[in-house]
């Protein structure tokens, strides 16, 4: 349905994205992942025909839409990552101004104000002035907007950023029922595993502008299929043993956070008998240790380095 061919921005200094293929098929919910300044919002923007490519293509049923958007504008709903709402307008205001833009009139857009309001959960606050809303009700009211014209393929851009729980499960959820009742198509951005997880097929992850890995959720834990993640706590943690545990040959990551050493091994080596013996010459008492299969956050350590949030 959409597919994005050897896509790439460059802004004066930065490649914010490099030669990305990616594809979306119809009724799938795909999710971009990736750290702050990965690349994504600017590769949603490319796809959106808000930012034009330095090079590469974008496709929507085989046809380029670089430079004709207009058919793929009418069936595509984009959240962006700002929230992009009028504060001194209420919520009906903000819904009717919008939809306006997208050509409704008349009892169609009032009954689509209806239902986006109803979607959102927002009808019984549709007459309060938007500033007066929590961040999360913005958000629902920002994807509210995007809804208006009925797309069949909706954008997301870190829509549950700094929200409460239970905005963000509501967002979570109405984004899964769009799919499964509607067939709704989604790309949703997120620098949340977890969200991730929860809601997609399937995965793209990217790190500073580059595609790492592409997959499903099980394609993707597959990449550390011959390796384990361990878990070791203690009530002190030292130098030493940091230090002794980033030179063992078998240890490829050691992230070390708080009380807790987050290490990566090959599944064979017995790291239960070698993490006691390195406790004991560098003076650490352990609480635990635990043997974990890896999980898609383990993945992302192991292709970057690093953890996926900072
Ligand atoms: N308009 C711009 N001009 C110059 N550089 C830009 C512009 N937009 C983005 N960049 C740079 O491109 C890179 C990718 O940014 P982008 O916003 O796409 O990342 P992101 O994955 O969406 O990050 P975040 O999770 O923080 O939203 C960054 O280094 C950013 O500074
Ligand atoms: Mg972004």
């Amino acid at each position: 349905m959409i597919e994005l061919v050897n896509l790439t921005k460059k802004f004066k200094q930065v490649e914010a994205v490099k030669n990305l293929n990616m594809y979306i098929e119809k009724g799938e919910i795909v999710g971009l992942l990736g750290p702050n300044g990965a690349g994504k919002s600017t590769a949603i923007s490319m796809l959106s025909s808000l930012v034009e490519p330095t090079s590469g293509d974008v496709r929507f049923e085989n046809k380029s839409i670089i430079k004709n958007p207009a058919s793929f504008r009418r069936v595509v709903g984009m959240v962006p990552q700002e929230i992009a709402l009028y504060t001194d307008l209420t919520a009906e205001e903000n819904l009717h101004f919008f939809g306006r833009i997208y050509n409704l009139r008349g009892k169609e857009l009032k009954q689509k104000m209806d239902e986006v309001l109803e979607l959102i959960g927002l009808s019984d606050r549709r007459k309060d002035v938007v500033k007066k809303f929590s961040g999360g009700m913005k958000r629902r009211l920002n994807i509210g907007v995007a809804m208006l014209h009925d797309p069949e393929i909706i954008i997301m851009d870190e829509p549950t950023v700094g929200i409460d729980p239970q905005s963000r499960n509501y967002i979570l959820e109405t984004v899964k029922r769009l799919n499964e009742e509607r067939q709704v198509t989604v790309l949703y951005t997120s620098h949340y595993m977890e969200e991730v997880e929860y809601l997609c097929d399937r995965i793209y992850i990217m790190d500073k502008g580059n595609l790492i890995a592409s997959g499903t959720k099980d394609e993707i834990k597959q990449i550390l299929s011959s390796e384990r993640t361990v878990s070791i706590r203690t009530e002190r943690l030292n130098e030493a043993f940091i230090a002794e545990l980033k030179e063992n040959p078998f240890v490829s990551h050691v992230t070390v956070a708080d009380k807790e050493v987050i290490i990566i091994v090959p599944k064979e080596a017995n790291m239960f008998v070698e993490i006691t013996r390195i406790a004991d010459i560098s003076n650490v008492e352990l609480t635990s240790v635990d043997i974990k299969t890896p999980t898609l956050e383990d993945v992302f350590l192991h292709l970057t380095g690093r953890a996926l949030r900072d």
